[in-house]
């Protein structure tokens, strides 16, 4: 059983390893997952998380049951503990795709599930499938070596800057600096410079339903507009006010392509668990 807790796990070769694989996708055969069975058991909201792992493991041959809103639409409204769901779960599927808002919940459902799970996000932990998503497509453009990269939002509690920080750590060079919406500081000169100058700049909403705290937000539309004419715009979405849908058409927009990386990445992680 290999199951994808954090992005931690991978080492770069791993990394390097999944994306090299999907060069020769095209090549795999189409039935793969035939006869196996994912199961997507989420129980917080999702659109490209879920949506992607199913797509990504039809196409690939295999079929898919799926619980959303698993806190009303399964056994857990009748009090049954998320890790009896889970267990159960397990004895039907050959995966799991998991997401739950507790930290560290995916580990525990790992313990229990006979089954690979895959964390889809645990709460402010991490989601560390997106993470190999955000790397995948700043590789299109960009050695992921020597990256000046400026995070900005929700930096304590967006899982996906987590797992994304993690993940740049592994390769050489990589210089990161956080601009974080909740800490109400004016932002110097010398860090607007470094915004201004950044390789790669990564988005995140403000992650409102684990906290009430009042953001600052660091930069808008019209600073974006003034980055680095290479630099690359990322964030995993669901976007809030911090995005502003102008700069869409923008050639530096990288998010939508992130979006549809996701099915073509995730097929590759399912492969590379498959086969491990
Ligand atoms: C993210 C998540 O769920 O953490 N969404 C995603 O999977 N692309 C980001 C977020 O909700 O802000």
């Amino acid at each position: 059983m290999k199951h994808i807790l954090s992005i931690g796990q991978f080492s770069r070769r791993d990394i390097e390893t999944i994306f090299d694989s999907i060069s020769s996708l095209d090549y795999y055969p189409k039935d793969i997952f035939k006869g196996k069975k994912l199961a997507t058991l989420f129980f917080e909201p999702s659109t490209r998380t879920r949506l992607s792992f199913e797509v990504a493991f039809t196409e690939l041959g295999g079929s898919v049951v799926s619980v959303e809103n698993a806190f009303d639409n399964s056994s857990n409204a009748k009090g049954e503990s998320f890790l009896d769901t889970v267990k159960t779960i397990s004895q039907y599927v050959d995966f799991i795709v998991f997401r739950h808002p507790g930290t560290n919940s995916a580990e525990e459902a790992a313990n229990v599930a006979n089954c690979h799970l895959i964390n889809a996000g645990d709460g402010a932990g991490e989601h560390p499938t997106q993470a190999l998503i955000d790397l995948f497509t700043i590789e299109r453009y960009k050695p992921l070596d020597n990256l000046k990269v400026s995070i900005i939002g929700d930096i304590n509690y967006a899982r996906t800057i987590h797992s994304f920080t993690r993940a740049l750590n592994k390769f050489n060079g990589v210089d990161i600096f956080n601009f974080d919406n909740f800490k109400g500081h004016k932002i110097s000169d010398k860090d607007k410079a470094y915004f201004y100058d950044s390789d790669v700049i990564y988005m995140t909403r403000n992650q409102t339903e684990r906290h009430n705290l009042v953001s600052v937000p660091s930069f808008d539309y019209l600073d974006l507009t003034y980055i680095n004419k290479n630099a690359i715009v990322l964030h995993p979405l669901p976007r809030g006010n911090e995005l502003d849908i102008r700069f869409d058409a923008d050639p530096r927009a990288k998010y939508w392509e992130q979006v549809k990386n996701g099915v073509i990445v995730r097929k590759a992680l399912l492969q590379y668990i498959f086969n491990a």
